[in-house]
């Protein structure tokens, strides 16, 4: 049977990065030192992700009196902060026509209580998006992308306190203000349902710095601190630029029942219910009783002010944006069974999936599956922001980089999106390849899990000349660009 698969005009093709991952610079321009710049390399296995994220003010500590010989890969990044010229100009050459990319809060101010933004990192981000311009790619910004700025943990007690609220409101209004007219896609929090998973990361909270109280609570407390400052950020931006449209962005993992046996389908809906829940509130506006429950159940408390609902309510957003890697399965009782990892999360094996090298098991046509389960759940536009394969690179004698591998998770994942689009009626606005230039991974900090269509002559350790080159994916995805995806 022929199959369609054929896009809508106006498809916005891109890739995606974040500045934690890319910029390096960490200490330049009056750049704010963050939570990422204090994260060091560590080698775990690959199933063993979560001692990365494992943080102490100890660590802080350490971090903070580290010297040159120390490895925090997160402050070199991939130099972007001094290629972005080059940088753009590939992803031109590409064809994108939308470039996801974010802003350090650290740089915009240096400490999140002054009073005046630094004039260094607005020109900067402005020099970047007016790049983007010059070659009519759309920039879809991300205000908050896993990059806290480090006073959130050593003088507040990171989303937990209330007035990192404000703080936040005050740094999108300059964004808004000052880039507003580069900018028509706006993305709040990056995968705003991880501060249960890695709450340093995305909460700035550290476990030790809560010793009089129980850590879920705070936890809790936090996520709800970020839901309204989200909210808020929505209701400014429409009021400051009606055009723009701003989004939430999930994780959207998608579990399977391992066996038909009712217990397995109960245990993976209840396990579906926890990963919609928090785009849920920007969506709807309001909390969905499954996640009240819980945090009561677990004996927490929600602190909230009698403003909170209609701030809730006033700020929902635009779209729905999220991030799709992997699949996996869920279990009622998972001893005995094969575990594989995936991101930041395990789950059972699936016998019919085969998995990247770090055991993440590729899955396109679970994507299918969660574009319908989204669309259907909130009747919003979609945008794909973050798809890729991470995987280790090698030049081969001819001086390049044949990744047959990722040339093919990228067709296979195209293709079930246009089924999506064309079959199942979804609607979807763009697709944004996670890492279109190899960069710092986020839960291992590897240099070595490259998900780039361009490579990046650095490794784990930062030795390398920074040089930039085309990966065969790259001019698959620049063919695949000029036919609008079109992959029959
Ligand atoms: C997403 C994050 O969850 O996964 C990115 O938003 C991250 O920041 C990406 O890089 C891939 O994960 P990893 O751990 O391979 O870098």
């Amino acid at each position: 049977e022929e199959k369609n698969y054929k896009f809508p005009d106006g498809f916005l093709w891109g890739g995606a990065t974040a500045a934690n991952q890319i910029e390096g610079a960490w200490k330049e321009d009056g750049k704010g030192i963050t939570v990422e710049d204090c994260l060091p390399y560590r080698e775990v296995g690959i199933a063993d992700f979560t001692k990365q994220f494992h943080f102490t003010t100890k660590d802080m500590e350490e971090a903070l009196a580290a010297g040159a010989d120390s490895n925090y890969p997160k402050r070199r990044g991939i130099q972007h902060y001094h290629y972005y010229k080059e940088d753009i100009r590939l992803f031109a050459e590409m064809g994108f026509k939308v470039y996801r990319m974010s802003i350090a809060w650290s740089r915009i101010f240096t400490d999140p209580r002054d009073e005046k933004p630094n004039e260094a990192g607005i020109a900067f981000y402005k020099d970047l998006l007016k790049e983007c311009r010059k070659y009519n790619i759309e920039p879809l910004v991300t205000l908050s992308h896993y990059d806290p700025p480090l006073v959130l943990i050593t003088d507040y007690r990171g989303w937990y306190s209330r007035e990192v609220i404000d703080l936040f409101i005050k740094y999108a209004k300059v964004c808004f203000e000052q880039f507003g007219e580069y900018v028509n896609y706006w993305i709040t929090f990056n995968e705003v349902d991880a501060m249960l998973r890695h709450p340093v990361t995305s909460g700035a909270l550290v476990e030790d710095r809560f010793q009089d109280m129980n850590f879920e609570q705070a936890i809790y407390q936090a996520m709800h601190h970020q839901m309204l400052a989200s909210a808020l950020a929505v209701k400014l931006c429409h009021s400051i630029y009606p055009k723009a449209q701003i989004g939430c962005m999930m994780t959207k993992l998608c579990f399977y029942p391992f066996t038909c046996k009712p217990e397995d389908n109960l245990a993976t809906q209840q396990r579906m219910r926890g990963i919609y829940r928090y785009v849920d509130i920007q969506v709807f506006g309001e909390y969905s009783l499954h996640l009240l429950k819980e945090i009561e159940n677990k004996g927490c408390e929600l602190v909230m002010l009698p403003e909170d609902n209609s701030i809730l309510k006033e700020g929902r957003v635009d779209f729905v944006s999220f991030s799709y890697y992997m699949t996996s399965c869920m279990a009622a009782e998972t001893e005995g069974l094969d575990m594989a990892p995936g991101n930041t999360v395990n789950g059972v094996k699936n016998p019919y999936l085969e998995s990247s090298e770090w055991g993440w098991q590729t899955d396109p046509i679970g994507l299918r599956i969660s574009l319908v389960d989204l669309y259907d759940r909130y009747r919003v536009p979609l945008f794909i922001v973050e798809n890729g394969l991470g995987a280790k690179d090698v030049i081969s004698e001819d001086g390049k980089i044949h990744d047959p591998y990722r040339i093919e998770y990228l067709r296979e994942h195209v293709k079930n999106m246009s089924l999506a689009i064309n079959e199942d009626g979804v609607e979807l606005i763009g697709y944004t390849w996670w890492g279109c230039i190899d960069l710092v991974s986020e839960s291992t900090r590897q240099m070595s899990k490259r998900y780039g269509f361009i490579y990046v002559d650095v490794d784990d350790y930062g030795k390398g000349t920074y040089k930039r080159m085309p990966k065969d994916s790259f001019y698959y995805y620049k063919k695949l660009i000029a036919a609008n995806g079109d992959v029959s």
